[in-house]
Parts: C-alpha cells; sequence; structure tokens
C-alpha cells in the first residue's frame, strides 16, 4: 500500500497511464534502448486532499544541467511574469530594501523585473543550464533545490525575505515538508510565501489529464495546499485564478494572522466543495473521461492516417509526453513535432519517439492538420498561426474534449 506524499495516510491509486518515460527526456536513436520508464498512477489523498501521483522518478533524473524548459519560449508567459512582478511589487514589499527570493527561477523570466528595478533577489534553480541563462540577463542565481538547509543560509548570508515566489515549480518538489521549513526560516514575520500551479478544479473540468506527468507529482487545490503548510504556522491569505497553463491558481500564504485573509478563500473553498474535489467519486469520473478522450484521439488519428493525411504535432510539450504514450501515438501518426526550442530540436520524443523539428518545417511546409500539444498557449498560437486556418489547414485539439477546428 502506498502513503501520501504530504500527510502519510495510505492511498489507492484510482487510475494509471501506463508506463511512462521522463516527460522533458528528449532523445536520440542511440539512447533509444536505455530510455528510463517508470509506471504514472494516480491517487488522491482523501486524508488530506492532496492529489498525486504515486511513483516519481529522481529528481536529478528530470533536474539537470540539459534541462529541455526554457520560460521564455513563450511571449505571453514573458507578458505573465512581469504582470505577476508588478502585482507582488504593488502589494507586498516592503519600502526599506525588500528582498525577493523565487523557488525555481529557470531562464529568469520572473526575476529580471526585480533585477531590473534594483531590488535584492535570488533565484534558486537546480538546472544549471537554465541559470546560465538567468544571470545572462542579470538575475542572482543559485544552483541548488530549495529546501530548509537551503532557506537557512539564504537567510543568513542575504537576510530574511519579503517574498517567497514560485511559479509552476511546486508542484514539482516531492518533499514539500522542506519547501515548507525553508520558508518558515527563511520570511520575514510579514513575509509572503506566493505559488501558482496547474489547479485541480480546472485539471478535473476540461479533463486536461496531460497536466499529469513525472515532474508534476503534485495537482493542487486550496484544500490540499492548507493542510500541507498549516501545520508551518502558514495560511492561506488569498487565491487568484490565471489562465496560464490551461488554468492555474495562486496561492498566497503569510504567518497565521500576520495579514488579513481575502474573503476569495472561503469561495473557493465553497466552490471545491460544489465540484467534489474531496469525493472518491469525483475522479472515478475524470478516469473515465480520459479514456474517451484517449479511444477518441487513437481513433481520430488512425482514421486521418488511413485517409493518407499529413499530420504533424504542435509545440513538444512535456504534458504531450502522458498524451502520446497513454494513447499510444507514435511516428506512425504524427509526421513531426515542431518546437521552437532549439535544445529539443534533431531529437527524439520521449517514448513515443517522434523527431521534434525546428519551427521553421511547419511553416515552409504545412500539414493538412496540426495536433495542438500547447494547448494552454492556444491564444497566442492561433494569432500567430491564422495564415495555416486560412490556407485550409486544421487544428486538432483534446481539451476539453477530442475535436477539428476547422475555417
Ligand atoms: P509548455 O506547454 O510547457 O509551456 O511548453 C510549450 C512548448 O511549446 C515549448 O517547448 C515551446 C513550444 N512552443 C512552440 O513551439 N511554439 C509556440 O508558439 C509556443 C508558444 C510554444
Ligand atoms: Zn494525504
Amino acid at each position: 500500500m502506498a502513503t501520501c506524499r504530504t500527510c502519510a495516510a495510505s492511498i489507492k491509486p484510482f487510475m494509471s497511464f501506463g508506463r511512462m518515460p521522463i516527460a522533458n527526456g528528449f532523445l536520440r536513436p542511440e539512447q533509444f534502448k536505455q530510455e528510463y520508464f517508470f509506471e504514472l498512477a494516480t491517487a488522491f489523498c482523501e486524508a488530506c486532499g492532496t492529489f498525486q501521483i504515486v511513483e516519481q522518478p529522481d529528481p536529478e533524473k528530470m533536474f539537470h544541467e540539459n534541462y529541455a524548459f526554457f520560460t521564455r519560449t513563450s511571449a505571453h508567459m514573458v507578458t505573465h511574469f512581469r504582470e505577476y512582478a508588478e502585482w507582488v511589487k504593488a502589494h507586498y514589499l516592503s519600502d526599506v530594501d525588500p528582498f525577493v527570493v523565487e523557488i525555481g527561477s529557470n531562464d529568469g523570466a520572473l526575476l529580471e523585473n526585480f533585477a531590473n528595478a534594483g531590488i535584492r533577489h535570488l533565484g534558486v534553480e537546480p538546472s544549471a543550464n537554465v541559470a546560465a541563462e538567468a544571470r545572462r540577463h542579470g538575475v542572482e542565481s543559485l544552483v541548488s533545490f530549495f529546501d530548509a538547509g537551503a532557506g537557512e543560509r539564504i537567510r543568513d548570508q542575504y537576510g530574511e525575505a519579503d517574498a517567497i515566489l514560485a511559479a509552476n515549480v511546486m508542484c514539482h518538489i516531492p518533499d514539500l515538508h522542506g519547501v515548507a521549513k525553508g520558508a518558515e526560516l527563511l520570511l520575514k514575520p510579514k513575509g509572503i510565501l506566493v505559488f501558482e500551479d496547474p489547479y485541480l478544479g480546472a485539471m478535473i473540468e476540461k479533463t486536461s489529464y496531460d497536466q499529469i506527468y513525472d515532474e508534476h507529482v503534485f495537482i493542487f487545490s486550496l484544500k490540499s495546499v492548507q493542510s500541507i503548510f498549516g501545520p508551518y504556522g502558514f495560511e492561506v491569505i488569498d487565491v487568484l485564478p490565471q489562465a496560464t497553463h490551461g488554468g492555474s491558481m495562486r496561492y498566497v500564504l503569510a504567518r497565521r494572522g500576520a495579514r488579513p485573509v481575502s474573503p476569495a478563500v472561503s469561495q473557493l473553498a465553497s466552490g471545491e466543495d460544489a465540484q467534489g474535489l474531496g469525493r472518491a467519486a469525483t475522479y472515478q469520473d475524470f478516469r473515465t473521461r480520459c479514456e474517451h478522450s484517449r479511444d477518441q484521439l487513437l481513433d481520430l488519428l488512425n482514421r486521418l492516417k488511413a485517409e493518407g493525411k499529413r499530420v504533424v504535432g504542435y509545440g513538444a510539450t512535456s504534458k504531450s509526453t502522458t498524451v502520446m504514450n497513454y494513447c499510444g501515438i507514435g511516428p506512425q501518426h504524427i509526421e513531426f513535432i515542431s518546437d521552437t526550442t532549439p535544445i529539443k530540436q534533431g531529437k527524439y520524443t520521449p517514448g513515443s519517439h517522434i523527431p521534434v523539428k525546428p519551427y521553421d518545417e511547419f511553416k515552409t511546409h504545412h500539414p493538412d492538420y496540426a495536433l495542438l500539444f500547447a494547448w494552454n498557449h492556444k491564444a497566442e498560437i492561433m494569432s500567430k498561426e491564422a495564415g495555416f486556418r486560412s490556407g485550409g489547414g486544421k487544428w486538432i485539439v483534446f481539451v476539453p474534449e477530442v475535436s477539428i477546428i476547422e475555417g
């Protein structure tokens, strides 16, 4: 019997997505033979309300000097992080020499907004290659995971922090007790811990099961965040829904009693009850919808193949690894996947072994159908690719349902 990663209660997986490789483990043909796989099974802990994957590969297998995800590949995300920084500056920084820390600062897209304003900051990022890119943007970066020891060392060297920020990172960290302890040690008495991650309510609503992959060990709800951080003296003082990554939630935490609590917190708690996020039956339904989505997508791709259509993928996202491996999609269905990230180009997708090619290949030789793996960037991509559609190209989407966007 497995145990909950956060409260140690017994948990039982409600479904398995099968054998999965490392989601960002793009590889060359000579590496196919040694490819690493694990079983991607999911569980919901009824004791603390935390949605989690049961088995996770070692963090060093995922976050290293060749990490393939760079935040700056999306113009919308760069804008989003500028706005995130402005909001923190406007509401939460002290007047005198504030200090901001980011956990998982990647290429510095968030912190550069503080760096440019002359605000003391430190990025804590375990993947050396993306941290080097952050430094090129003037962002001070420490190559490290964040835990209690890191929190203490940073406090001793730089002083207490006004804000600890994270975006699409907290859900990657299996030991949240270490993070909570580190935040407790590092923050000023009125300091805040803010993080945003894909939201469980949105994933259930949209059947966006591709949010589940090795790096996303948790998909949070308000209830789970309260259960995890409450014992360390933190309370959630505000929640702000975000459109990013297909539906995210920003949680603002402070030491209990240190700051007023927004009414948005109890409203979201009621919304989660109404949606049934605490009920096992909700996850059984989710499973049924995932299976239906898988069957529909595979049927569609098989039909297009039989009709001799050219189908390519758009965006070699980490999420797409779950979709392709769960649905059984391979090079027989998809000619290549177009992606703008240089480190992914010329390699093959994890497990499914579809070639990843530069964006030019898509642009100069439009296919009949483009499968939108980067569906969370739909608005940005649709406006960029208006010419594909007007030239007769069709989009295949699978969130919230498998469908074709024509004309
Ligand atoms: P994400 O869904 O994890 O943000 O990853 C998006 C991936 O899609 C990333 O590899 C970059 C790629 N991408 C494109 O190839 N073209 C685009 O226009 C955008 C926005 C992303
Ligand atoms: Zn639990």
